[in-house]
């Protein structure tokens, strides 16, 4: 059977399938759309916020930085040391103030602004710094905070090491701005400064103070652990928070591959033309030193409005990533456990479609190779069984019809066959029946014209006989005229018998007792020829009507022709039986003789054809053969050379009709 290039289960499965993918495949879009458009945007929104609070965990800083400035400015010490000029006194305390405080540096100018105490570098006084925080308090006599960029020189007076801490190498960034310095010198500081009066309320001098922001973690891990709680995601720190000066860091707890924090890298040019030269906030996705983060950046501005950096706070985009791709692989899992479920299923379901289908079309391909017999076994209570009871209905009368048109075929052959039989015979007959017509009227004319002759030929040769006393020699010649006359006699009765056709005088017999009958005579016969008869005569045959001498002649020739034909011996068997047809009663000659050549077989029945020369008239069969006809019966030969021969006579069954008939019309 030819298999199907597209089978109806793989089409059912793949399109199926394709729904599900394509289902899945719009699901996933929308899914991934929504964690963008939200839980994305969410993200966004929160670093948006987290950036707010860091402004505040910053300005909180500043605020402090400035209580304690302003605090301090307030004490009595310093009214009364700077009333009496008391330096050392003011050393001491503020010393002691600026290391309980945690400050990095805590000063003390004049009402004009020189510096009289340093506290962490007391050494270095009398110089008059440009610092917009002191003239701010000199000129309005009230406490301020800022964020201050410090240069270099003035690092230098506040101590080494604030220059040494300020100094930051700068790693440039594939995308940060081009710079030609490598190194930040100066500092940026939170300064807090506050006026100091006398008791009178004089405006003597003013204290600032403040923090190094260049390597100083406090606010940036503050903000770390106060707006994510420190959350790590994969080692990590979910949340960070950098300041920046100008576009690098000094302080940050963004971590190089190292692990170490990444102080010195710099911000992309974008962010920073954005940030630092426009003055705008960004907020988005930014690749920072080593991953990508949600990011928030947002100037840093000095006393005078100017941006001297940025604050910065960003979350790890990698969760939501995650998420995202967790969303995706479910989607696609399910999608994945759909199909395989489907394609179970569909093999299930379709296989009750399959099936029948299959065996419908085995069926239908056996029957159009004519195997009419197909039956198809489908139960199913839908089309396809419908389809399987009208496929066997269908092959049922298809076979019906092949069965009536074979068996029309075949009686049709069988009736053409049997026609052309009896058409054969009867043309047999008719030749036959013509040669003995023709044959008839000569022979009763020669006979009728030589027997009379011969008649007084044998008489006077009798009488000349009886009375001749001479020679022997001429007696022995009388004698042969005698025999030879006696012959020729025996041949004209012969003709005059075949070519009488008398009327036979039919009456109603059983056939075996007129075999019996001839058998009586011919037994010494065969006794001679040693040839042994075999009987075989049905029991129960119905009677027939013959002329009992002239049929009892025929029989007489049969068994006198079988005899000649088994010179060495034999067995001559006489059956007799109702015909197959039941029309007639057959008798059968069989005897093991030497057969008739085929050539013969047509000739036998003709008159004067003999193979027995001088011993033969050839009259014995055709004679038998007018009878037969007299009686509307049939004698057939069946011969085999060397094997023996069958003579069949066939005799009607009495008609009572028939035959009242045929003796009406004769
Ligand atoms: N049973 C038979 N076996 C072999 N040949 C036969 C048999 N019956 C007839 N024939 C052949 O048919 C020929 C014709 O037979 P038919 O009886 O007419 O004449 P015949 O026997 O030769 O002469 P007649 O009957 O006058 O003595 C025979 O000469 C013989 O050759
Ligand atoms: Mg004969």
């Amino acid at each position: 059977m030819l298999t199907p290039r597209f089978p109806i289960r793989a089409k059912l499965i793949a399109s199926f399938s394709v729904v599900i993918i394509v289902g899945v495949f719009i699901s996933t879009m929308i899914g991934i759309n929504l964690i963008g458009s939200t839980i994305i945007k969410q993200a966004q929104e929160k670093v948006r916020l987290d950036l707010n609070s860091a402004r505040e965990v910053y300005l909180g800083e500043s605020e402090i930085i400035r209580t304690k400035v302003r605090l301090t400015a307030e004490r009595f010490f310093i009214k009364e040391a700077v009333a009496i000029n008391d330096t050392e006194r003011l050393r001491r305390e503020l010393r002691a103030i600026r290391e309980e405080e945690g400050l990095d540096i805590l000063t003390l100018t004049d009402n004009q602004g020189r510096i009289m105490v340093r506290a962490h570098n007391p050494e270095v006084y009398g110089d008059r710094p440009i610092d917009h925080v002191i003239d701010h308090v000199l000129t309005s006599g009230e406490s301020v905070v800022a964020t201050v960029i410090v240069s270099e020189d003035e690092l230098a007076k506040i101590g080494d090491d604030y220059l040494k801490r300020a100094r930051i190498t700068l790693i440039p960034t594939p995308k940060s701005r081009p710079l030609n310095i490598t190194e930040e010198r100066q500092g940026m500081f939170i300064k807090a400064g506050a006026p100091v009066f006398d008791y009178a309320g004089k405006l003597i001098g003013v204290l600032y103070g403040g923090n190094m922001l260049n390597r100083n973690y406090g606010i940036v891990d503050k903000v770390k652990n106060t707006v994510y709680l420190g959350e790590m995601y994969k080692d990590r720190d979910i949340g960070t928070a950098t300041i920046f000066l100008d576009d690098a860091r000094i302080s940050t707890n963004v971590l190089n591959i190292d692990g170490e924090r990444a102080i010195g890298t710099r911000v992309s040019e974008e962010v920073y033309e954005q940030v630092v030269v426009d003055g705008e906030p960004w907020v988005g996705r930014a690749f920072v030193v080593n991953a990508w983060y949600m990011t928030a950046y947002e100037p840093i501005r000095n006393i005078d409005g100017k941006i001297i950096g940025m604050l910065y706070v960003g979350m790890l985009e990698a969760p939501y990533i995650d998420l995202r791709n967790k969303v995706v692989v479910t989607f696609w899992g399910i999608a994945i456990i759909s199909v395989l479920l489907l394609s179970v299923i569909a093999y299930y379901t379709t296989s009750n479609i399959v099936r029948p289908v299959k065996a419908l079309a085995r069926a239908t391909e056996k029957v159009a190779h004519g195997d009419m017999s197909q039956r198809v076994d489908i139960n199913t209570h839908d089309e396809i069984g419908f389809l399987g009871e009208s496929f066997n209905q269908m092959t049922v009368a298809l076979q019906e019809a092949t069965d009536g048109y074979q068996s029309l075929t075949r009686t049709l052959e069988q009736k053409v066959a049997e026609k052309t039989k009896e058409l054969q015979a009867a043309q047999d007959f008719l030749i036959q029946s013509e040669k003995m017509a023709s044959l008839g009227k000569l022979a009763a004319g020669v006979a009728h014209e030589i027997n009379n002759p011969l008649t007084s030929i044998l008489i006077n040769s009798h009488l000349i006989l009886e009375k001749f006393k001479g020679d022997a020699t001429l007696k022995d010649n009388l004698k042969l005229i005698i025999d030879e006359t006696t012959r020729c006699s025996s041949i004209v009765n012969g003709l005059l018998e075949f070519a009488r056709q008398t009327p036979p005088e039919k009456t109603v017999v059983d056939i075996n007792r007129i075999i019996e009958s001839t058998l009586i005579i011919m037994e010494t016969q065969a006794l001679v020829h040693k040839v042994r008869i075999k009987k075989d005569l049905a029991g129960d045959l119905p009677q027939i009507q013959i002329d009992v001498n002239k049929i009892k002649q025929v029989f007489t020739n049969l068994i006198l022709n079988a005899l000649d034909a088994m010179s060495d011996g034999g067995t001559l068997t006489i059956l007799s039986r109702l015909s197959s047809g039941g029309d007639c009663v057959e008798v059968k000659f069989h005897d093991t003789g030497k057969g008739i050549p085929k050539d013969n077989i047509s000739k036998i029945f003709d008159p004067f054809f003999s193979t027995k020369g001088t011993k033969g008239t050839g009259l014995g069969l055709s004679i038998s053969y007018g009878i037969i006809q007299q009686h509307n019966g049939k004698i057939d030969v069946q011969s085999e050379v060397g094997k023996g021969t069958t003579i069949t006579v066939c005799l009607p069954l009495f008609e009572f009709k028939k035959d009242k008939k045929e003796e009406n019309s004769g």
